[in-house]
């Protein structure tokens, strides 16, 4: 949950947010989908964090899988539809700004970096699957 909230939403999404969507028309479907999305992948981490309290593992479960079908979506969304949209939306000075400003989310993020790579790297040695 850790990863969740503070790499994939606090970190990930809001460098979409704060960042990359402010270059386009915040009434653009595509941004407002993307919007919403990660909305409601915040309101699984609500559900699964009350479900964990309650020590209520079915619900913990359903909202997990609710949010891996969502975020696996919601990335083919991004990589095939509106990213390369917007990279031939985007001049060169912007997309040089905005690499700018990413370099410096990441820089703030820093610290955390390497705990979530060396997390990540954990659960994929541990769940390797022989397709790999
Ligand atoms: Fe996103
Ligand atoms: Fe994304």
């Amino acid at each position: 949950m850790d990863f969740i909230r503070s790499y994939a939403d606090k970190f990930h999404h809001a460098k979409e947010e704060d960042i990359l969507f402010q270059y386009f028309d915040e009434n653009l479907d595509m941004v407002k989908v993307m919007r919403e999305d990660h909305k409601t992948g915040r309101n699984h981490v609500r559900a699964i964090l009350e479900a964990l309290e309650k020590k209520d593992r079915e619900t913990v479960a359903g909202h997990l899988i609710a949010y891996r079908e969502l975020l696996t979506q919601h990335i083919k969304r991004e990589d095939e539809i509106m990213l390369p949209w917007m990279d031939r939306q985007l001049s060169i000075s912007q997309v040089g700004e905005m690499f700018s400003k990413f370099l410096e989310a990441e820089a703030r993020m820093d610290s955390y970096q390497q705990k979530y790579e060396d997390f990540i790297s954990r659960v994929e040695k541990k769940y390797q699957t022989k397709e790999g």
